[in-house]
């Protein structure tokens, strides 16, 4: 599909599969933390429609939260530099947490996420990203829930961005850009 600026949007994962598969890790969160109450907390932007759909499936006492940081500027590379923009409303001590985010990619935005988040002594802290790209890893994090784990290329949609495009796609798609 040809969109402005002459940017290509290919499918990678459709709208199906992963309505497929987040009803799964949805019923894998539900049996990990059976009769217990989670708190939801969604990493702004990128995870909220990921998020949305994730705890609608989810069968407990369900809370929800977000936190917002940066680490990317407005194009594909990160500054390598995480700060925390929009903080959490509520104290997270003794919850079981699930922090939710877009995508694992080098590890520096959920590694820094959950030292931050372990300082406030949740009593479990799990992570769930929609995407996993390992190859790209430089901080050693490991994702309890991971939706599917695709290879080293620039995906947009279902919540994903590029420069705050595209999150609307209704499924994850490879961008390419035309060389500068
Ligand atoms: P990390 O700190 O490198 O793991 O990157 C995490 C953040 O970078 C994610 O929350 C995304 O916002 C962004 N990101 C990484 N890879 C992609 C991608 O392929 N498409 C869109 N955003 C990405
Ligand atoms: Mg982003």
């Amino acid at each position: 599909m040809a969109v402005a600026g002459q940017a290509k949007l290919k499918v990678l994962i459709r709208r199906a599969a992963i309505q497929k598969r987040v009803r799964e890790v949805a019923q894998q969160i539900t049996k990990d933390f059976k009769g217990e109450r989670v708190h939801i907390i969604g990493v702004l932007k990128g995870a909220c429609i990921f998020l949305s759909d994730l705890v609608r499936e989810i069968s407990l006492d369900t809370s929800i939260d977000f936190i917002a940081v940066s680490s990317y500027g407005k194009g594909k590379q990160s500054s390598g530099q995480v700060r925390v923009l929009k903080d959490l409303d509520s104290s997270i001590e003794g919850l079981n947490v699930v922090l939710v985010e877009d995508i694992l990619d080098t590890g520096v935005t959920l590694s820094y996420l959950i030292r931050v988040l372990q300082q406030r002594r949740p009593k479990v802290l799990h992570i769930a990203a929609l995407l996993d790209k390992p190859s790209r890893r430089i901080k050693e994090v490991k994702a309890h829930y991971v939706g599917f784990t695709i290879p080293n290329e620039f995906v947009v949609g279902y919540g994903l961005d590029y420069a705050e495009r595209y999150r609307n796609l209704k499924d994850v798609c490879v961008l390419s850009l035309p060389p500068e």
